[in-house]
């Protein structure tokens, strides 16, 4: 799909970086920049920066930068079609459908898929309601929903024959292959489509516009699997979604609770607890920390007290921590899960139990204080050693202070043992740290380790300085295509941005250098900003641009001398040799110039 560039950049001009950034990341303003924490890489001082007389975002820890466009790829992990899509929605801009026939395919499935599952929705709901349901709405009742809660969840029941909703679809004219990927269907032995879901409790999962995505189905009784779940289909993705973010979200708590399960969050919300949310038996992924963190201020897991719960509530909470998340863990005695809990001693003993959600550090104490019993000295050792191991990791020294004080009372452990401890860590790190600082590289989404873009090691850098410069004042251009035109780029990358840039401004017309990142690669936009904030802050760009200009010059010239130098040795005409070391004596002159003024 190509868009006019006019409405492209209509998009970008409509979406204030500053604001758009806003809503994902706390910003203060500090000069005429902003700064906050880097969504993009783990951190604890801000070096994430929006100018907004620029329109640009760089962050000096990662590199990572670009326009408003690029941030909403990065944050929001969409490619660019997709960005733009969601940026101009947000600036009430209609972009026209996409004239790809194969894209407009893929949106046709997409919007069908969700019409199927909502037929499909209706259809167990009445079943439900139905007088084959009598079962279910009893064990619904024995397990306390009421029918205000089944509806608002859309709960139903999926038939127990082999075939009804497949039947039923068919015959509204449905075609097989769409059955198939929506998941409702699977294709059985014989070659003929049955039903997926059959005799179970069904759970719609709803994204966060209210479609139908996807369901989830229980058994009634004991048998096995306890939940079957769509699979991933064109619009079901169970890394992104989170089970009840479409009510969670419009709760007037800033915080969002995560558990496990569909029956917790029903629960949960029955409950009065409004901000309730699952990840759905799969562990939490870097997808869903990003969401949570865009809808809370704070997060609190909720995840069972078993052995399986804990450690997935340690991963949890490492994701979100990284994601830079204000995380709490509640603490749920004896084993239960919140729904169990609820049952067993009401909503205001769980609400009670969420005010009082211990911080990260109090769990991961916890968590080590359950490991020993403190019935030997040994034990004792171990569990000071490992106290000490996790508040050697905070880097606020008063903080460090107070809870050294706290743990040491609460553990009868001496004050000075315990600091002496912690501060014999702290210097063990930052000897490692300072090993490593020479090589450390900035750390991205995902863990993965941001390269930098493939350039050419001499011209790369100076040719993306001259492209910055040009954009920062277009009335270089003469100057610079008389120097050094698109042809000459020996950089690939630069050499595509600079045929880029030489047409818009041949078009007569301005381009600054957010609008010339707008539909670059996300990394030669933030090698462009790099450069941008590092290498070209000179106050007279005319001057500057001269000396990379002069600069390249020197580069090509050398080239030049290398080659004449060979050519020279295998040329056997007297006369062409002559010439040739003329032309050699006349660059060596230039050289000597270009040296001379550098
Ligand atoms: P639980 O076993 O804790 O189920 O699994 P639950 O939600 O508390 O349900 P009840 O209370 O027994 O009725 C937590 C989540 O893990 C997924 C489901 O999403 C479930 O809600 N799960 C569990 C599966 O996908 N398949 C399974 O077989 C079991
Ligand atoms: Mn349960």
């Amino acid at each position: 799909m190509v868009y006019p560039v006019e409405l492209i950049e209509e998009v970008r001009l409509r979406n204030d970086i500053v604001e758009v950034v806003s809503s994902y990341v706390k910003l203060e303003r500090k000069g005429r920049r902003y700064f906050g924490l880097c969504p993009f890489h783990s951190e604890k001082t801000p070096s994430f920066s929006v100018e907004p007389v620029k329109q640009l975002f760089y962050c000096f820890g990662c590199n990572k930068g670009g326009s408003v466009i690029q941030f909403i790829m990065g944050i929001e992990n969409l490619d660019f079609p997709e960005a733009l899509r969601m940026l101009a929605d947000r600036a009430g801009i209609t972009l026209p459908e996409p004239d790809d026939n194969e894209e407009r395919e893929k949106a046709r499935i997409r919007r069908e898929i969700l019409e199927i599952n909502r037929e499909a929705a209706r259809f167990f709901f009445s079943v439900l309601a139905g007088r084959d349901g009598l079962e279910a709405q009893a064990y619904l009742k024995k397990r306390g929903l009421t029918e205000k809660t089944i509806r608002q969840f859309g709960l139903g029941l999926s038939p127990s024959g082999w075939s009804e909703l497949t039947d039923r679809l068919k015959a509204k004219g449905i075609p097989e292959s769409l059955l198939l990927s929506s998941g409702l269907s699977v294709r059985a032995r014989g070659g003929e489509l049955v039903d997926r879901f059959r005799g179970r409790i069904m759970f719609p999962i709803f994204d966060i516009r209210g479609n139908i995505v996807g369901f989830g189905g229980r058994v009634i009784d004991q048998s096995q699997p306890k939940y079957m779940n769509s699979p991933d289909t064109p619009v079901y993705n169970k890394s992104r979604e989170l089970y009840g973010l479409n009510y969670a979200r419009q709760s007037k708590s800033r915080k969002l609770l995560i558990v496990e399960g569909y029956m917790d969050v029903i629960s949960l919300h029955q409950a009065g607890i409004d901000y309730a949310v699952a990840s759905l038996g799969t562990a939490l992924t870097q997808m869903q920390a990003w969401i949570l963190k865009k809808y809370s201020e704070e997060v609190i897991i909720g995840y069972d007290s078993d052995s399986a719960g804990q450690a997935a509530t340690m991963r949890g909470l490492e994701i979100l921590e990284k994601t830079g998340c204000n995380v709490k863990v509640l603490v749920i005695p004896d084993g239960k899960d919140p729904d169990e809990y609820i049952r067993n001693n009401g909503p205001e003993k769980f609400k009670n139990l969420v005010d009082r959600a211990i911080s990260l550090l109090d769990y991961k104490i916890r968590v080590n204080n359950n490991m020993h019993n403190m019935d030997t000295v040994d034990d004792k050792l171990k569990l000071l050693n490992g106290i000490a191991d996790i508040l050697a990791g905070l880097d606020n020294s008063i903080e460090r202070e107070l809870y050294i004080k706290d743990y040491a009372a609460k553990y009868g452990i001496s004050t000075e043992s315990l600091t002496s401890e912690v501060e014999k860590r702290r210097k063990k790190q930052q000897s490692v740290s300072a090993g490593t600082a020479l090589v450390r590289r900035p750390v991205g989404l995902g863990g993965k380790i941001q390269l930098p873009v493939r350039m050419d090691p001499r011209y790369g850098e100076l040719e993306y300085m001259l492209l910055v410069m040009l954009c920062n004042d277009n009335s270089l251009l003469g100057m610079v295509l008389d120097r050094y035109g698109p042809d000459g780029f020996r950089d690939q990358g630069a050499k595509l941005v600079a045929e880029k840039l030489f047409g818009k401004l041949a078009d007569n017309k301005s381009c600054v250098l957010a609008e010339l990142l707008t539909d670059l690669e996300p990394d030669i936009a933030s090698c462009m900003v790099r450069i941008a904030e590092t290498k070209c802050n000179a106050e007279n760009i005319e001057k500057a641009a001269g000396q990379v200009l002069d600069k390249l010059e020197l580069l090509k010239l050398e080239e030049l001398q290398q080659q004449t130098i060979e050519r020279i040795k295998n040329e056997k005409d007297g006369l062409l040799r002559q010439q040739l070391g003329l032309e050699f004596s006349k660059r060596a002159e230039r050289i000597a110039e270009l040296k001379r003024l550098s």
